[in-house]
């Protein structure tokens, strides 16, 4: 299975030494409007000469150049005169690799610092810095003490003699700090000094370009083909959808199996959406009913997942089995889903986490328009394609949808108690203003009862417990420290608006040890 996507002409490459930030620093040059691709450090020069990109950025990466077997660049890139910055590890690697000295510090700089430049010198990378002392972000142990023939130290700070260096004549420059994080000063300005002003990068990479390249490469993958796409209700589907739709029109087929685990009104928005205001084709399938019947007295987690996850892929099969014609199969594959595939290190927590996505034997190209975007890109792509706010802004939502977050056996009940509890939570969550920076914000509803008063009536009821997290990846979370007034309103109201609720809880645990989703 091939997929054609887009890239454009310039690129940056993100040369990544096993940092968490090799992403982070490609996200900034995207923010420069230049497109950038994070690559191996194992990339030889005759792969980079081929590709001509035209700037590398070196990552950070948490190796000493000193231990064996640490990560290196091939020496032979230094030669192509192609501009090169260096970051943290891939600065000391430069400083390492053409002749200068790294040694190993009496103490480490972790966190703020304060960056100052030398007198006497001129910088052509902190040109634009407007004072002579600013604050950097640093992480580093291993500190450079002699630059190598033909660079000058430029700046230094507390603990690192050697904080800029360059060498304009080779088109080499680095910094020990890191600039692309928010805590440092004109980090993004040195970024952006970089890439358009030296390196000579134009700022042409923006969203109109995106969806011009695209729209053109899923023309010319698909030709006068027939395409379908299976629709989650998601921003990721939403958007390939769009774009296809774009591209070829009325030879695009939307499938949306509602399993009847969706959230209050959800379906009716996206068949609303994408019938009405996209003028999309799209087979909807309601089929609660079948899924209800499957749960009944399936308890266990893993059971859920695998009985929801089948049943999916089947009736996804059964609707789109009247399209024969049909050769192409849209996903909206994310460009650090590519990444992370590229590593099998992740731990398996929970399976079928794509559920949604399909099996390997099925007999269809992919097209996957997002392959090169981050989820910020697929967001302003969808505003631009004319998606709502709702869809474009939708906080992430499993493919299981509420089956896993009804503790237990899942009935229509349940199901009906949790849709009205979860909508009052995501109004609330609305209503605060706090939309954008909680990460996802939901009810879960427990298998217990417990004992209340109402009036004066005894009770005896299901309690829900909120759950709502930051996490810039969901890799990680931590519970959001959500304002007493906002949990209240929140608790007042389900208990007075939701028949069979006594009792609200918050969840108050991080991710790890927890997971975000309670099954
Ligand atoms: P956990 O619970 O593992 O969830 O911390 C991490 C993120 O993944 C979402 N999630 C899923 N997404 N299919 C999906 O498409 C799934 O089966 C699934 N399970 C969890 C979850 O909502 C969170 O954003």
């Amino acid at each position: 299975m091939t997929s054609a996507v887009s890239s454009p002409d310039q690129v940056v490459f993100v040369v990544d030494f096993g940092a968490q930030y090799a992403q982070l620093i490609a996200r900034r040059v995207r923010e420069l409007n230049v497109y950038s691709e994070i690559v191996s450090h194992a990339i030889t020069a005759a792969e980079v000469a081929e590709r001509k990109p035209s700037a590398i950025i070196l990552s950070g990466g948490p190796k000493s150049v000193h231990i064996e077997g640490a990560p290196r660049l091939d020496a032979d890139i230094y030669q192509l005169g192609i501009p090169i910055l260096g970051i943290c590890y891939g600065s000391q690697l430069i400083v390492h690799q053409l002749g200068g000295r790294v040694v190993r510090n009496e103490q480490g700089e972790y966190g703020r610092t304060t960056l100052e430049q030398s007198s006497g010198v001129t910088s052509e990378l902190l040109a634009t810095s407007t004072s002579e002392s600013s604050t950097v972000w640093m992480s580093h142990f291993d500190a450079i003490e002699t630059v190598p023939e033909g660079f000058t130290a430029v700046a230094s700070t507390a603990n690192a003699p050697v904080a800029v260096l360059e060498c304009p004549e080779r088109c080499i420059w680095g910094v020990q700090y890191h600039p692309e994080v928010g805590h440092t000063d004109g980090g993004q300005e040195l970024l952006r000094r970089f890439v358009h002003d030296l390196a000579g990068c134009e700022p042409s990479w923006t969203m109109d370009s995106i969806i011009e390249s695209s729209v053109e490469a899923i023309r010319v993958q698909v030709g006068d083909g027939r395409a379908i796409c299976g629709l989650s209700g998601g921003v990721d589907s939403a958007v390939a959808a769009a774009m296809v739709h774009k591209a070829i029109g009325h030879r695009l087929t939307c499938v949306y199996v509602d399993t009847g685990l969706m959230r209050l009104g959800e379906s009716e928005e996206v068949v609303d959406t994408f019938r009405r205001h996209q003028g999309i084709e799209l087979i909807d399938v309601r089929a609660g009913e079948r899924f209800f019947e499957r749960l009944t007295g399936v308890t266990d987690p893993e059971e859920k997942r695998k009985t929801i996850g089948e049943l999916f892929i089947r009736l996804f099969e059964e609707s789109s089995g009247g399209l024969e014609d049909a050769d192409f199969l849209v996903q909206g594959t994310l460009y650090p889903d590519v990444i992370e595939s590229g590593s099998d290190t992740a731990a398996k927590i929970k399976s079928h986490h794509n559920v949604g996505g399909l099996p390997d034997d099925l007999q269809f190209e992919l097209v996957e328009p997002l392959r090169n975007l981050f989820k910020d890109e697929v967001r302003a792509v969808g505003s631009q394609l004319g998606l709502p706010d709702e869809i474009v802004w939708r906080q992430p939502f499993p493919g299981p949808g509420l089956g896993v977050r009804i503790i237990g056996e899942v009935t229509p009940d349940k199901v009906a108690i949790l849709q009205e509890a979860d909508a009052i939570v995501r109004h609330e969550i609305e209503e605060a203003g706090l939309g954008r920076e909680i990460w996802q914000a939901f009810a879960v509803l427990a298998d217990i009862r417990s004992v209340g008063v109402m009036g004066d009536e005894r009770t005896y009821a299901y309690p829900i417990i909120i759950r709502a997290v930051t996490s810039d990846d969901a890799m990680t979370a931590d519970w959001a420290r959500l304002p007493h007034d906002l949990l209240e309103r929140m608790s007042n109201r389900i208990i007075n608006e939701v028949d069979g609720i006594n009792r609200v809880v918050y969840d108050i645990t991080s991710k790890p040890p927890g997971t975000i989703e309670w099954e």
